[in-house]
């Protein structure tokens, strides 16, 4: 079984990709809500929920967790290696995707305050050619938007525009998106951002998810199902959650053939 986790709905945007690469899997989804958002948070306090939504994704029988969430990868992945004898797969700004993406050389990384500061992050992207610039901004409001389930309309617009413009001035031609609320503001970022290449790592994330089971053995070959086997929890109420899977995973779930 797949546990996946975040502070709230964002890791829905990876489910989605994950779902839609391994659907036979059973995966137990689930969203710390009680906590939302991480991305303001000490690092100590991350990782002190990091280790109890494992604790709770392993006792419903998870063999293999996802860190859908950029912030609790970067401040807490390596401490969850260390004590559990399980696998883990991480979220990270996609910069170096960006950066080949990019023609102007100037390239835009909107994430949570937390990842921006944490030396995870700042390694990769010191990691980058010379040459390439980098615009951080974060994506202020933007968690609580989507956990409101508000992608788009002027709220959404005047709260994006708010974290584009710096980038938008500087000349950015490719946005990588450092946190898993945030694709689901992908038609807004579009739309105030033409001709910006963004970038989701979701769907790689699923390819190496699939990589990392299939070499551990864990893929399974033996289930006939018309849907993928999804269960949601949360340490919150749990209505938020389920409603957002309802409206935006499961619609483009229902095309997929098993
Ligand atoms: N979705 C998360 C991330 O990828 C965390 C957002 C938050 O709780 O601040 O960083």
């Amino acid at each position: 079984m797949i546990g996946i986790y975040d502070s709230g709905v964002g890791g829905l945007s990876v489910l989605r990709e994950v779902c839609k690469r391994l659907p036979r899997e059973r995966i137990v989804y689930y969203s710390d809500n009680a906590f939302c958002p991480y991305g303001g948070r000490d690092p100590q306090f991350i990782r002190d929920r990091a280790f109890a939504v494992t604790e709770k994704l392993t006792s419903e029988g998870a063999d293999i967790v996802v860190v859908a969430c950029n912030t609790a990868t970067t401040v807490a992945i390596a401490a969850l290696r260390n004590h559990f004898n399980i696998p883990f797969v991480g979220l990270e700004p996609a910069v170096k995707p960006a950066a080949a993406a990019s023609v102007t050389s100037v390239i835009g990384v909107l994430a949570t305050a937390a990842t921006l500061a944490s030396s995870k992050y700042r390694a990769t992207r010191d990691s980058l050619p010379r040459g390439i610039k980098v615009v951080e901004c974060v994506g202020e409001g933007f968690v609580e938007l989507v956990e409101n389930g508000c992608l788009d309309g002027p709220l959404a617009e005047e709260t994006v525009l708010r974290a584009l413009e710096p980038m938008l001035e500087a000349g950015v031609d490719a946005i990588a998106l450092g946190c898993t609320h945030y694709p689901f503001l992908r038609g807004t970022i579009e739309r105030l951002a033409p001709g910006v290449t963004v970038i989701d790592p979701a769907p790689s994330v699923a390819r190496h998810l699939e990589t990392v089971m299939s070499a551990r053995g864990l893929i399974r070959r033996d289930r006939q199902t018309s849907f993928p086997d999804v269960t949601l929890l949360s340490s919150g109420d749990n209505s938020n959650l389920v409603r957002t899977y309802n409206t935006l995973v499961k619609p483009e779930l229902s095309s997929i053939k098993l």
